[in-house]
Formats: structure tokens, sequence, C-alpha cells
């Protein structure tokens, strides 16, 4: 049987990406995303299905969690990709409409997501959060948009908590770490192509050890948090 995979944010970039490469593997592929329009034509373009999601309005995860009780039988593969790096994210200029925006789409959505999803989810199943080298504490901060880089530290405690409270489920719970990508987000200058961008991911998904999990993973490698 198929495994089934609900991508958060994957209307374009590492998301977008990630779900072609694992339809291309066999996967159900359902790709969400908060824009109706955006997400029906990447969902066309790839030929997959498409669900209506916005990870930060609470009636959104209700009504999508409604239909994808409907429409697949189980989750096998979450992946909380969706995410949002605002320019005025300065020591300086950062207000609290930023940092509630960036906190509640980078940690609390995923969260709320988890909770729901949690009933569609069985034994052996994963759920992947993608983060950022940006969240990590054990390497010097990079100096750079300060509330985005907490969001990723936070996802990766929120990976942490998920790890130990799932295990007796027998659901693993892994972060990672796409690298700097050629996207809306990462810019032109970024070293990586949207593809290698989403290899750790769609490995993570399709073929990475079944007992991985409360762990950081950056190029299929588990590396510190
Ligand atoms: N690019 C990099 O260099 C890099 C490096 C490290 C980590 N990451 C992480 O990789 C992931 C993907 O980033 P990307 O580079 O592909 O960025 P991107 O091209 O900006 O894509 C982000 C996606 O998230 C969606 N999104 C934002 N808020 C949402 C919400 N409330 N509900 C649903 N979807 C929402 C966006 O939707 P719209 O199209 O509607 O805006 C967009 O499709 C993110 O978690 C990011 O933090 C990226």
């Amino acid at each position: 049987m198929k495994k089934t995979v609900v991508i958060t944010g994957a209307a374009k970039g590492i998301g977008f990406e990630t779900a072609r490469q694992l339809h291309e593997k066999g996967f159900d592929v359902v790709l969400t995303a908060r824009d109706a329009a955006k997400g029906h034509a990447a969902a066309q373009q790839i030929g997959c299905r498409f669900v209506q999601l916005d990870v930060t309005d609470t009636q959104s995860i209700t009504a999508a969690t409604e239909i994808l009780r409907h429409k697949v039988k189980q989750v096998d593969v979450l992946i909380n990709n969706a995410a949002v790096l605002h320019r005025r994210d300065t020591l300086e200029q950062a207000d609290y409409t930023l940092i509630e925006h960036t906190l509640m789409s980078n940690v609390a959505g995923p969260f709320m997501l988890v909770q729901a999803l949690l009933p569609l989810m069985k034994n052996g199943s994963r759920i992947i959060n993608i983060s950022s080298g940006g969240g990590q504490l054990s390497t010097p901060a990079g100096g750079w948009s300060p509330v985005y880089c907490i969001s990723k530290t936070a996802i990766n405690g929120l990976t942490h908590q998920l790890a130990t409270l799932l295990e007796p489920r027998d659901i693993s719970v892994v972060a990672m770490d796409p690298g700097w990508v050629q996207t809306d987000m990462g810019g032109t200058s970024a070293p990586r192509t949207v593809q290698q961008g989403a290899d750790t991911a769609v490995w993570l998904a399709a073929d990475a050890p079944a007992e991985l999990t409360d762990v950081f993973v950056r190029d299929r490698k588990v590396v510190e948090w």
C-alpha cells in the first residue's frame, strides 16, 4: 500500500520539491498550502492531492484534518515545512506582531497540526520538522534574523519533546536542516539548489532507518542540536 505524506507550505520552494520527489517515489502525496489557488496549481503540476491548510489558523487545521480523515486512511509521514522569515526580523525592528507571527507560523502551527493529525498516525509513522542551522545551540549564533532563529531552536525543542512523548506509540520525530537553499526565503545567492535542499527530507520520509528519532539531521547525517 502506498504511504501517505502530508507536507505543509508546499506550493513552492523546498516543500514543493519534496512533494514532487516523493510523488515520483510512489508516495500518496497530500500537498497543502494556505493559498488555495497556488496550492491547486502546484498539486496539478505534480499530479497529487491538494488540501488547503494555513498552519496559523485553528479552523483551517480542523477543516484540513476532517478532509484528510475522509480522503486518506492514515498519515504515514507529516512534514512540517511551512515557515516564515520576515525582512524586518532584526534586534532593532522586530515588533510584537512580527514575533507573534513568526512563532505562530514556525512553532505553534506545527505543534497544533501534530495534535490534530495524531489520531490519523499509526505505529511506525514519522514526523519531520524542517528546522534550520540558524536554530542550532551547539554552534555560535549567526547574528541574523533572531526571531526566526529562535523559532528554529524552538522547533528543535518541539522535536525533542514529541520524540519522547510519542515513543510509546512508535512514532519517530526528527528535525532537519536543509542547508542554505535557493528559494524565495533563501534568496538567489544560496549555494544549494532546491533539489539539494529537499534531499534530506525525501530520504527521511522514504529511506532512513525507522529507528531514527529524537535527532537533528543535515545531509542525511545526525548532527549536534
Ligand atoms: N531556503 C533556505 O535557505 C532554508 C534554510 C534553512 C531552513 N529552511 C526552512 O525550509 C522550509 C522551507 O523553506 P523555503 O526555503 O522553501 O521557503 P519558501 O520558498 O519561502 O516557502 C515557505 C512556504 O511556507 C508557506 N507558509 C508560510 N506560512 C504558512 C502558513 N501559515 N500556513 C501554510 N503555509 C505557510 C509559504 O506559503 P506562501 O506561498 O503562501 O507564502 C511557502 O509555500 C522552512 O521551514 C524554512 O525555514 C530554509
